[in-house]
């Protein structure tokens, strides 16, 4: 009897986490369902795994803001009963002062970051259940718990995800499924360069507690405490310091102010 092959789905795979979470998983002989838009950069990079490591990769080309393209991701979740894991990881930040941002860009980024997400999880959480088996990853952003001008549209479409895990861990609690967010902070992946920066001069400007980390530093954080029952995940202790740092100022302001 042939044994079901363990299948996880990256939104966002080109590169950068979703990219390194798509190379680590095959290393763990996972066939992979990956998302993106590059169209000649995500193939070869299909091709690559699937050499490299004799795994099924499947590429969708995906815009995940488009309603024909997230319909035909959710039937594909859907028809993929024993999809195993499920990285919604596929995202952009935007800088930008409240007032001079274009309201289209605060509903691009809630669909990209938010819904996407929801309907996904929605489908893919009812079949993890029917298997009682599966685990999900949310990336969200260590800028989640941070007050940080230019940033309100970015930071609490990812603060949203924070909360959306933690309701649905503590829903899902008695069931062998789990949910983790991960928090990265700045992470080398082509994030940078989509906004015209050279990545080495972003790494040479950062002043502690910042740290440029590598993605497949994140990824390996995110994997080895995933199921560990602790939803969020932030890699790294800079990052860890900054969130931490955000929460006690505003306990202190909510205690004292
Ligand atoms: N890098 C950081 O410092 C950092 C820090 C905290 C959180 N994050 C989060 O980490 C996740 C991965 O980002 P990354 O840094 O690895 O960036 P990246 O290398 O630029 O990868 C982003 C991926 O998301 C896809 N994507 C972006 N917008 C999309 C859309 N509208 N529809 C469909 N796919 C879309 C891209 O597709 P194509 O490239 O094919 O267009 C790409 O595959 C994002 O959610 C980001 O917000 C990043």
């Amino acid at each position: 009897m042939e044994l079901k092959r363990k299948i996880a789905l990256i939104t966002g795979a080109t590169s950068g986490i979703g990219a390194s979470f798509a190379e680590k998983l095959a290393s763990q002989n996972y066939d992979l369902i990956i998302t993106g838009r590059r169209k000649d950069k995500i193939t070869n990079f299909a091709c690559e795994l699937t050499t490299k490591y004799n795994v099924n990769v499947e590429v969708l080309l995906i815009e995940l803001t488009k309603k024909e393209d997230l319909d035909l991701l959710l039937q594909k979740v859907d028809a993929t009963k024993n999809l195993e894991i499920l990285i919604n990881n596929a995202g952009y930040g935007t800088r930008c002062k409240f007032v001079e941002e274009k309201p289209e860009i605060y509903e691009e980024m809630f669909i990209l970051h938010d819904y996407a997400a929801i309907k996904l999880m929605q489908i893919a959480l009812k079949n993890m259940l029917n298997n009682n088996n599966g685990k999900i990853i949310n990336v969200s952003s260590v800028g989640a718990f941070l007050i940080m001008p230019t940033k309100s549209a970015y930071n609490p479409a990812k603060a949203y995800l924070i909360s959306l895990s933690e309701i649905i861990a503590e829903e899902i609690k008695d069931s062998n499924v789990c949910i983790q967010v991960l928090c990265p902070g700045m992470t080398r992946s082509d994030v940078w360069a989509r906004v015209g920066e050279d990545i080495n001069d972003v790494a040479a400007r950062l002043k502690w507690p910042h740290k440029l980390m590598p993605a497949e530093f994140v990824v390996d954080k995110s994997l080895s405490s995933l199921g560990k029952n602790k939803v969020i995940c932030i890699p790294g202790f800079n990052n860890k310091f900054l969130a931490l740092f955000a929460i006690l100022k505003k306990c202190f302001s909510m205690l004292f102010g």
